[in-house]
């Protein structure tokens, strides 16, 4: 039976998963990140030495031996914690590469629904609220402008990209996540926009929460 979802949506560095995770956390549902499910199919096609040349048949053929799960914020891959080597900038890459295959995403999918229908959710992605959970209770938008981003982004690496390749990297990902021609990012017509450019975490959660009461 699927249960209440509330779906959140953004480009990279908007502030989705702080939001989301503390949302989850107020409002005592389940929080799933999707993008964590994306960086680990990503992790398991690197590792096996693909990359975004390979057929749809080479990438099942890794995927369906393939175990993800997400759970109490860590992730999975094959029972292992991968939770910290997802995050690193090569991997970053390859998901944004990897996820733009239809393959992957309905692989993926799956997993995601079936989440949806075990606990009341806040699921945060690209495609939470047009694409795996339409029907969502709520759904939200969020957005911040570039700088501000990439910023967050440069902050998040601890020094380990330079401000202009964080910007770099935030405009490659905004452009293959909204071009891509398969579930891509996009504000669904029914989502509310909120954008957190010069807001902090407490101004965006009251606005959410007064869209909920
Ligand atoms: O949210 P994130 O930065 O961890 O996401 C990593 C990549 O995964 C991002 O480039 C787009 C992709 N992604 C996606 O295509 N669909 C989702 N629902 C979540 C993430």
């Amino acid at each position: 039976m699927p249960r209440k979802v509330i779906a959140i949506d953004g480009p990279a560095g908007a502030g989705k998963s702080t939001v989301a995770k503390e949302l989850a956390k107020r409002l005592g549902y389940d929080y799933l990140d999707s993008g964590a499910l994306y960086r680990a199919a990503a992790l398991k096609l690197m590792t096996a030495k693909l990359d975004g040349d390979a057929s749809d048949d080479k990438i099942m053929e890794i995927l369906k031996d393939t175990h993800i799960e997400f759970s109490n914020g860590k992730v999975y891959l094959d029972r292992a914690d991968v939770s910290e080597r997802i995050r690193t900038p090569e991997t970053g890459h390859y998901t944004s590469v990897f996820s733009t295959k239809k393959v992957v995403r309905d692989f993926l999918q799956v997993l995601q629904k079936a989440v949806g229908n075990t606990a009341d959710l806040v699921a945060e992605g690209r495609d939470m609220a047009t694409v795996v959970f339409p029907n969502a209770y709520r759904k939200f938008f969020i957005t911040a402008n570039e700088d501000i981003r990439a910023q967050r982004r440069f902050n998040q690496l601890n020094g380990k990209v330079s401000f202009t390749d964080a910007l770099k990297d935030v405009r490659e990902r905004d452009k293959r996540d909204s071009e891509r021609t398969v579930a891509p990012l996009m504000k669904a017509p029914d989502a509310i926009e909120i954008d957190t450019s010069n807001k902090d975490i407490e101004t965006v959660l009251s606005e959410i929460m007064r869209e909920l009461a």
